[in-house]
């Protein structure tokens, strides 16, 4: 539950902007100390300085990135006086300018000049790259890059790379405060191990914090502390710098903002504390670790009853819980940048076949998101693999499955399903269900036998389903048989998963919704009952479709515990249909997270308004959420269910 920091003790090394962030850990219920780690020293004098003008005067300067509001008002009150205030607004407006966010293009409008490229939100160094590549070639072009604080290496190299002649411009050069005295009391504090969180704002106050400390000779206690606390980052370069000096990052916001940083962490500071402190006291290295490396279960306990009383299993079981428990359905994937990092080295058949990578991609989202559960990262098409299929993952089609099973012949070579095949999967859900804290549940899942056969034999996604509904109409036996073969491969591999440490099991029946009432009754309905009956006692089964609302009586009966619906339907309607004995998931709609975080409450607030506080809720979207979705309005929604239905129950 996200009641902010709750009276943890926050340190920030914040100079600037030090009252302000002040007042933001205040307001969210912390602690603050604040100990400025550095102090401008601008360097007027610098030949580095004397040259860019007088290169931007002569327009040998082609493009100019300015990247700090304070910097671009530094370079104009430089050159002007230099050289003259309208010399230097020409010879701007004949440079190519490309601001990196707001505060440039404000500054820029002082001087009554526009930016010609100014980089979307987050403004990271990797969205100027981004942006750069799209709009001009910067081949053998002259770039100044207007540089804040620590010289971003890479972003130079990339800007080389690109064949640019780049000149960086020093700013700045950050001295020590002239005051040292909160800068040494706060590296006392944490040597004492007397702080909960400290916050990166700036990747020279990592430099100058660790070179004090090394003054000092309290570098090796300082880190020593660090292991006990958590520790926060406003954006990549200052995460790059403190991974730099091998401590690793418990937070980053996706937009490089104190607020942000502020607002996210609080949030979610008490349960990553808990972690990290359990942790270290079980003699992990928490400097500098991975979230697979956690083992909760400590040889007491049996790995199936962690989890099995969270409030996601309770409400399975239709027991009082003390909130609506929430996740969201492909809750670790591409719009979520943790997930992009990872991707951008490994493909995704690699991920999901590596289980300490699938493991952490699945913990990953639990600690960002808060949510109640993790889901097992998989896919549910690689069960075809052991089948005899091949399944390709390409970046724009999704996936593709090269040879269909369309003929009785191809239905007859699908081999016996081997659970080995799938050994990854079983390994990814160990570690899991042992890092993970046990207050959260653990879903393994699968693909409904007819969502499966539609890709099997369509060969990928699908508009209508003509091939799949043709076998279905045609060849109602070669239909049987190949529903058979999977119903049976799927109760294997998801009583293998529950043996692994699944605490409930998710079957995706995606596409389902594009068939009618009695064809899901004759065609697929009795796999189903099959499928859900083959499945281990007492281990609460959600069958999920979309577009499934003119046959919610019918998934009842496959025997489920609880129904997930999509976005269409009003939940409380379906809900009445289905029967108030069987626990019900969703409904919110995936695309109302592309709004604001004031809709996104609205919405949530109307779904949990309808299922007024009755047992068995599972709050979910209506399907999965979508590339590009902002992480900041999934956290809001998730504090808003938690927030809303705490009160109301
Ligand atoms: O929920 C989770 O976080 C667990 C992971 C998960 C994935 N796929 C990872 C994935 C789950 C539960 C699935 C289920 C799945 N896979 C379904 C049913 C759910 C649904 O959304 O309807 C379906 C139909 C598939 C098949 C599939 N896999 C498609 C259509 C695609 C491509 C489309 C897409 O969203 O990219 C995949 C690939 C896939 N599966 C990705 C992820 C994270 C994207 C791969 C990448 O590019 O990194």
């Amino acid at each position: 539950m996200n009641n902010g920091f709750c009276g943890l003790k926050v340190t920030s090394f914040e100079s600037r902007r030090s009252k302000e962030i002040a007042n933001l850990i205040s307001y969210h219920g912390g602690v603050p100390r604040v100990a400025p780690s550095m102090k401008e020293i601008p360097l007027d004098a610098s030949p580095n300085l004397l040259k860019f003008a007088k290169d931007l005067l002569n327009l040998k300067i082609e493009i100019l990135i300015l990247m700090t509001g304070v910097g671009t008002r530094f370079l104009s009150k430089y050159v002007s006086e230099k050289f003259g205030h309208e010399e230097y607004k020409n010879a701007l407006k004949k440079a190519t300018i490309v601001a990196r966010g707001p505060k440039p293009v404000s500054a820029l409008r002082e001087l009554k000049i526009k930016s010609d490229i100014t980089i979307p939100e987050p403004n990271t160094w990797k969205d100027i790259l981004n942006t750069i590549d799209k709009e001009i070639s910067i081949k053998d072009k002259v770039v100044a890059v207007q540089e804040y604080g620590v010289s971003n290496k890479k972003f130079l190299y990339e800007l080389r790379k690109r064949g640019a002649v780049v000149k960086p411009i020093t700013i700045y050069r950050w001295g020590l405060p002239d005051d040292m005295k909160p800068l040494k009391d706060a590296i006392e504090s944490i040597s004492n191990f007397d702080e909960d969180l400290v916050l990166f704002t700036s990747s020279q106050q990592v430099v100058n914090l660790i070179e004090v400390a090394k003054k000092q000779r309290k570098k090796k206690a300082l880190l020593n502390g660090f292991k006990r606390l958590l520790i926060g980052s406003i954006g990549p370069t200052t995460s790059e710098t403190l991974k730099k000096f091998d401590i690793s990052v418990d937070y980053e916001p996706d937009s490089p903002k104190m607020g942000n940083l502020i607002r996210e962490i609080a949030r979610a500071s008490h349960s990553l504390l808990e972690k990290k402190r359990r942790a270290e006291g079980l003699g992990l290295n928490t400097l500098n670790w991975r979230k697979v490396d956690m083992k909760w279960n400590q040889g007491k306990k049996r790995l199936s009853s962690l989890g099995n009383n969270s409030q996601f299993m309770k409400a399975c079981r239709l027991e009082k819980t003390d909130y609506t428990p929430i996740w969201i359905m492909r809750q670790a994937g591409r719009y979520m940048r943790e997930y992009r990092d990872i991707r951008s080295k490994v493909s995704f058949l690699e991920l999901c076949k590596t289980p300490e990578l699938a493991a952490e991609v699945t913990l990953m989202a639990v600690d960002r998101l808060q949510v109640d559960s993790a889901i097992i990262f998989s896919d549910i098409l690689l069960i075809l693999e052991p089948l005899g299929l091949k399944v390709e993952f390409s970046k724009n089609d999704g996936p593709q499955i090269k040879k269909v099973l369309r003929s009785s012949k191809a239905v007859d070579s699908i081999r016996e399903f081997d659970s080995e095949k799938l050994g990854f999967v079983y390994d990814s859900i160990k570690l899991v269900r042992n890092a993970l804290n046990p207050d959260k549940a653990l879903i393994g899942f699968a693909g409904a036998p007819f969502t499966v056969a539609s890709y099997a034999i369509e060969g990928g996604g699908s508009k209508n389903y003509i091939n799949t509904k043709g076998i279905m109409y045609r060849d109602p036996e070669l239909w049987s048989t190949l529903m058979t073969k999977l119903t049976d491969s799927t109760i294997v591999h998801l009583n293998k998963q529950i043996e692994f440490g699944a605490n409930a099991v998710q079957i995706f029946d995606s596409w389902v919704g594009c068939l009618s009432h009695d064809d899901y009754k004759k065609f697929v309905l009795p796999y189903m009952k099959k499928l859900v009956a083959g499945i281990k006692k007492n281990v609460p089964v959600i069958v999920f479709g979309t577009n499934t609302s003119s046959f919610l009586e019918l998934i009842k009966e496959t025997g489920c515990s609880v129904v997930g619906v999509d976005w269409r339907v009003d939940i409380y309607d379906a809900w009445k249909r289905v029967g108030f004995d069987t626990a019900l998931q969703g409904n919110l709609d995936p695309v109302s997270l592309f709004s604001s975080r004031l809709y996104v409450k609205e919405k949530a607030t109307e779904i949990l308004k309808k299922v007024g506080g009755r047992r068995g809720h599972i709050f979910n979207l209506g399907h999965g959420v979508l590339p590009n979705t902002s992480v900041e309005n999934v956290l809001a929604l998730v504090d808003t269910v938690h927030e809303y239905s705490g009160r109301y129950k």
